[in-house]
């Protein structure tokens, strides 16, 4: 029977591309966004591979919206194999001493609440149906400290928090929890900034030993082994695929 995966920010970026890549799988696809016609543009992307997909649209900083998306996906689907638990914002790149506390709030509600409402109401699922798979998405700024990110790195070091600390409990009943720390990555996030300052994008690129960024096709990669049978045996791990740019620090 198919599989069925439940992505966060499913509607671009890393997101995006995990949704096509697990498609291409055979997997069954449900893309949660708040952005609607990016997650729909994804559902149409997804069904060309031949599989079932829906949008569902969640701000997944609100619990109830969470929940929502968890009961809609079994009241369709009946099971919830696969979790890329994904979608979060970058912050504004101000110090952190000038930063609003309303961007504090923010980051925080979306990168770490909405990661952690994410896997309370997945995971329930999954351990209640004998195991699944989950993949958080941490960064670099997850691994490393960085300066202009203070609660970004915040949020991305409680990714790794909650990627080791599920595993301690809840592997002995069939829960697998993977998180990826991706380097600078060209997504429409990232790829927007650089293009309003092609200068950072050269300076980036320069600190980066394989000198140049990653492209969102080689995370949905790494994303899709870790979620599918074949990395049956690695649980808790946080990898990093970032050219080698957190290795040099
Ligand atoms: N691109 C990079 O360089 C990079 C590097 C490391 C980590 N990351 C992380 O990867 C993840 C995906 O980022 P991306 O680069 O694909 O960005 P992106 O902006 O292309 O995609 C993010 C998606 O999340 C959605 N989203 C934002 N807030 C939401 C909310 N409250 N509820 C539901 N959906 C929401 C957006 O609408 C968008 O579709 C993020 O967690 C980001 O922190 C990105």
């Amino acid at each position: 029977m198919s599989k069925v995966a439940i992505i966060t920010g499913g509607g671009s970026g890393l997101g995006q591309s995990t949704a096509l890549r697990l498609a291409e799988e055979g997997v069954n696809i449900v893309v949660v966004d708040i952005d609607e016609e990016g997650g729909n543009k994804t559902v149409e992307m997804v069904k060309k591979s031949g599989v079932e997909a829906i949008f569902i649209k969640a701000d997944v900083s609100k619990a109830d919206e969470v929940k929502n998306y968890v009961d809609q996906t079994v009241e369709k689907f009946g099971t919830i194999d696969y979790f890329f638990n994904n979608a979060g914002i970058s912050g504004s790149g101000a110090y952190y001493l000038e930063t609003d506390i309303d961007e504090i709030e923010k980051i925080v509600g979306i990168n770490l609440m909405g990661a952690l409402y994410g896997v309370r109401y997945v995971a329930e699922v999954m351990v209640k149906n004998g195991g699944g798979a989950i993949v958080n998405t941490a960064s670099s700024a997850g691994v490393i400290g960085q300066d202009t990110v203070v609660t970004y790195s915040a949020t991305k070091h409680g990714i790794v928090g909650i990627t080791k600390s599920l595993v301690a409990e809840y592997a002995k009943d069939g829960l697998r929890v993977n998180a990826v720390a991706p380097g600078p990555t060209e997504t429409p996030m990232v790829k927007s900034y650089f293009d309003a300052n092609p200068k950072m994008k050269e300076n980036a690129e320069q600190g980066i030993p394989q000198k140049r960024l990653g492209t969102p096709e080689e995370v949905a990669e790494l994303v899709t082994f870790l979620l599918t049978s074949k990395a049956e045996y690695i649980n808790g791990e946080v990898i990093r695929i970032d050219g080698g740019f957190t290795n040099t620090k």
